[in-house]
C-alpha cells in the first residue's frame, strides 16, 4: 500500500487502470488496500465521465445521457495504487423511494466509515446555481470531517467571462475557497491541471 500516490505522474493521461467490482451493498467493499478517492454528484452531472477522462479511457466507466445510470459504486484500481470510486448519482426523482433509501443508506455508510478514503469529489455542473441535495452533501462532509473537493464540470458549455461568475457563486453558495474547487471539462480536459494538482494534495496525506 502507497502514501504517496501521485496523481499528477499516473493521471490525466493513458494508465494503468482496471474495473475491480460492483457494490450493491457494503458487505461487499472491496478491502481497504489502497488510498481511495469516491465521486459524487447530481445524476447526469458527469462523473462517470470525469473518471474515463481522468484515466485517459473513453469508454471505462459507462456514460449516459439518461439519468441514473450509475447504480452502485463501482470500484477502478489506478496503477495497482489507488481507487476511484464512481458512485450513483443522486437527485434522480423517477428512482423508487425504498432503492432511494437503500443508495443513502449504504452511500453514507460508505462515506462515514470507509477509512481508506482520502477525499470525497463532489461534482456540479458549472451552470447551474447551488442545488439544495449538493448543498446538503457538502455540509454533511463537512461535519463529518471528510475532506472535499469541488468540480464545477460542463465548462465548455459556457463562455469564458460567465465560467469565472458563475464559480464565484458557486463558492460563496457553498461556503468554499477557490483553492478547494476546480473549473473542469470531461470534453476538452480544461482544468486537467488543477484537478490532478488538488488531488495530489489530498492523497500527500498520510
Ligand atoms: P449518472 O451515472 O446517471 O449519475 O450520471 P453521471 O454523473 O455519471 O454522468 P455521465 O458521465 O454519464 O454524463 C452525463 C451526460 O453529460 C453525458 O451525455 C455526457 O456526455 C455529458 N457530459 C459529462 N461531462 C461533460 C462535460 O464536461 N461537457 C459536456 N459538454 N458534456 C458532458
Ligand atoms: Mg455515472
Amino acid at each position: 500500500m502507497s502514501d504517496q500516490f501521485s496523481a499528477s505522474a499516473s493521471l490525466g493521461k493513458s494508465c494503468g487502470v482496471e474495473f475491480i467490482t460492483s457494490v450493491f451493498n457494503n458487505s461487499q467493499l472491496p478491502p481497504p488496500d489502497y488510498p481511495e478517492i469516491a465521486f459524487a454528484g447530481r445524476s447526469n452531472v458527469g462523473k462517470s465521465s470525469l473518471i474515463n477522462k481522468l484515466v485517459n479511457r473513453r469508454g471505462l466507466v459507462k456514460v449516459s445521457a439518461r439519468p441514473g445510470k450509475t447504480q452502485s459504486l463501482n470500484f477502478f484500481l489506478v496503477e495497482d495504487n489507488l481507487y476511484l470510486v464512481d458512485l450513483p448519482g443522486y437527485g434522480f426523482a423517477k428512482v423508487p423511494k425504498k432503492v432511494k433509501n437503500d443508495w443513502h443508506g449504504m452511500i453514507s455508510s460508505y462515506l462515514e466509515k470507509r477509512e481508506s478514503l482520502r477525499c470525497v469529489v463532489v461534482i456540479v455542473d458549472l451552470r447551474h446555481g447551488v442545488k439544495e441535495q449538493d448543498l446538503e452533501l457538502v455540509t454533511w462532509l463537512q461535519m463529518i470531517n471528510l475532506p472535499i473537493l469541488m468540480v464545477y464540470t460542463k465548462a465548455d458549455k459556457l463562455k469564458r467571462g460567465q465560467r469565472q461568475q458563475n464559480a464565484m457563486t458557486l463558492d460563496s453558495g457553498f461556503g468554499v475557497d477557490r483553492s478547494e474547487r476546480v473549473i473542469f471539462s470531461s470534453k476538452t480536459g480544461e482544468g486537467m491541471s488543477d484537478l490532478l494538482a488538488a488531488l495530489d494534495r489530498y492523497l500527500d496525506i498520510s
